[in-house]
């Protein structure tokens, strides 16, 4: 497996990855700035910087994706808090192998803010899903899920903090068993 993660914030999912010992050939982001990049760097791996403004359509930056990927001979690509939707050429590009970890127990709590709306909602547990992407959010094939229980006193932080370390050990776990087909 030749790994991309895809991210455009602090990037503490990559440090996971990284630390886990699976290798990542590449990061990738729409962010100048981002977190991740520098956790990218102190780790070694090469980072692609790809502002998303300015491209004349949403196909036209996923090709500019794509090729930059190919260089870097992936096959696999991990968003990890990417905030950008990817077009169906995308996915196609990477014949279905693209994962991303979503902060619920999907199909509840889709979209943004999910630590949010999963708090609003008053449910008492919610979670942690990393899924196949398809041409929906948040909607492809479930690959794992593990829980996280919300206590009375939570907040959008303390909650948000626990769902982190879930993720942490979640997304490496699934990535390898990725590794292994
Ligand atoms: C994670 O909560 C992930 O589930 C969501 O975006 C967040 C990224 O966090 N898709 P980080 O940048 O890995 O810290």
């Amino acid at each position: 497996m030749t790994l991309a993660v895809l991210a455009s914030g602090e990037g503490t999912n990559l440090q996971a990855i990284v630390d886990s010992g699976l290798a990542v050939a590449v990061v990738l982001t729409n962010r100048p700035g981002a977190g991740c990049i520098a956790r990218a760097e102190r780790a070694g791996v090469p980072v692609e910087i790809a502002p998303h403004k300015g491209w004349p359509s949403r196909e036209a930056y996923d090709a500019d994706l794509v090729e930059r990927l190919r260089r870097h001979e992936v096959d696999t690509v991990a968003l990890a808090g990417f905030m950008r939707i990817l077009s169906p050429a995308f996915l196609q590009a990477f014949s279905g192998r693209v994962v991303n970890i979503h902060p619920s127990l999907l199909p509840s709590f889709p979209g943004l803010h999910a630590v949010r709306q999963a708090l609003e909602h008053g449910v008492k547990v919610t979670g942690v899903t990393v899924h196949r992407v398809d041409d929906g959010i948040d909607t492809g094939p479930i690959l794992a899920q593990a829980p996280v229980e919300i206590r009375p006193d939570d907040d959008e932080d303390s909650l948000a903090e626990r769902i982190h370390a879930v993720e942490h050990r979640l997304y490496p776990q699934v990535l390898r068993s990725l590794a292994a087909q």
